[in-house]
């Protein structure tokens, strides 16, 4: 029988390649070519399967352009890049990259609100100016950490671990809104409390959001839920871009009617709105939360291996939709 054959959409660790060559032909792209719409559907053709990345859009048009197309894996948790009803009614398979990445996504959610509480870019540079001649009472003081309010919004698996370690390391008091609550035992562990949008707006010193990206959450924060922030708060968007607007939130920023905010991922990226590269009181990080090694060679190896199952006739291992294989 012939091999099915994959194509590596971006650029890989090469083991992966290598464990996906055990059973398919592999075209691989280590070079990196960020293809536009066209090139993907002509790199597709014939082939039965994909490795994605969040940057990588698998819609009705690319569908119906590539009928041999069986199985897109993203590397990734997110994946908004993916129109699932779509890939559902054709028949391919979506499978995504989930709990491998929570907990380093989580630490980097964590690092990003501290360095802006603390004020931590902003004195670097500061400091790199050759600025820095004395030693003032004021001198970059910011808010703290430890037994602030963490508001969370969006409460899946990483907006939980970020709730532990706020609570359980930090001893901060930690409330959360998400679409659907908590059961009461994941709420004791997470020592979290439920409450609703307004009030977690309203109360939160620290604002974190995890919520991911669709139509409904676009602009979750935008101008009015800026408006009912504390002037003393933070907001970290390590989610996806989008959910934040923007340009609201470089005004926001820039008037101080908050007073930072930590930003990984954001409208519109790898371009950044310029407001935001204009004003002091932001931290900001290219798209880095689950950047370490062992988190992305496991955040490959699981998309690699829904691959290896699918091709070979296996249960998925982190399917989104179903299976058209099984009966
Ligand atoms: C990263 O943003 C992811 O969705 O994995």
């Amino acid at each position: 029988m012939n091999k099915p054959r994959i194509l590596m959409a971006r650029a890989v660790f090469p083991e992966i390649i290598e464990r996906l060559q055990t059973v398919a032909e592999v075209e691989a792209n280590q070079e990196d070519v960020l293809f536009t719409k066209a090139e993907l559907v002509a790199k597709l053709q014939g082939k039965q399967g994909v490795f994605t990345t969040g940057t990588d859009r698998i819609d009705a048009e690319v569908l119906a352009a590539c009928p041999e197309l069986r199985i897109c894996a993203n590397m990734a948790v997110g994946y908004n890049n993916f129109d699932i009803p779509a890939m559902t009614a054709a028949g391919v398979v979506a499978t995504n990259a989930p709990d491998v990445l929570t907990e380093t996504t989580a630490d980097l959610g964590f690092a990003l609100m501290m360095a802006t509480a603390r004020r931590m870019a902003e004195s670097e540079h500061y400091l790199r100016a050759g600025l820095w001649n004395r030693w003032s009472y004021d001198m970059f003081a910011g808010s703290d950490i430890h037994g602030a309010t963490l508001g969370i919004l969006g409460m899946g698996r990483i907006g939980q671990a970020i709730a532990r370690r706020g609570a359980l390391g930090f001893g901060m008091k930690v409330i959360y809104h998400n679409r659907s609550r908590l059961s009461v035992e994941l709420e004791a562990e997470c020592k979290a409390r439920y409450v609703s949008k307004d009030h977690l707006l309203a109360q939160a010193d620290h604002l974190m959001l995890v919520l991911p990206y669709s139509a409904a959450s676009h602009h979750a924060i935008g101008a009015a839920e800026l408006a009912q922030m504390k002037p003393t708060a933070t907001l970290v968007n390590i989610a996806r871009g989008g959910i934040v607007d923007d340009a609201a939130l470089a005004v926001a920023l820039k008037n101080r009617t908050i007073a930072a905010a930590g930003l990984d991922v954001f409208e519109g990226e790898p371009m950044v709105h310029p407001g935001l590269l204009d004003v002091p009181n932001v931290v900001l990080t290219p798209h880095i939360g689950s950047a370490t090694m062992p988190t992305r060679l496991a955040m490959a190896g699981l998309a690699a291996d829904n691959l290896l199952a699918f091709f070979s006739g296996q249960p998925l291992l982190t399917p989104l939709n179903p299976d058209p294989r099984t009966p």
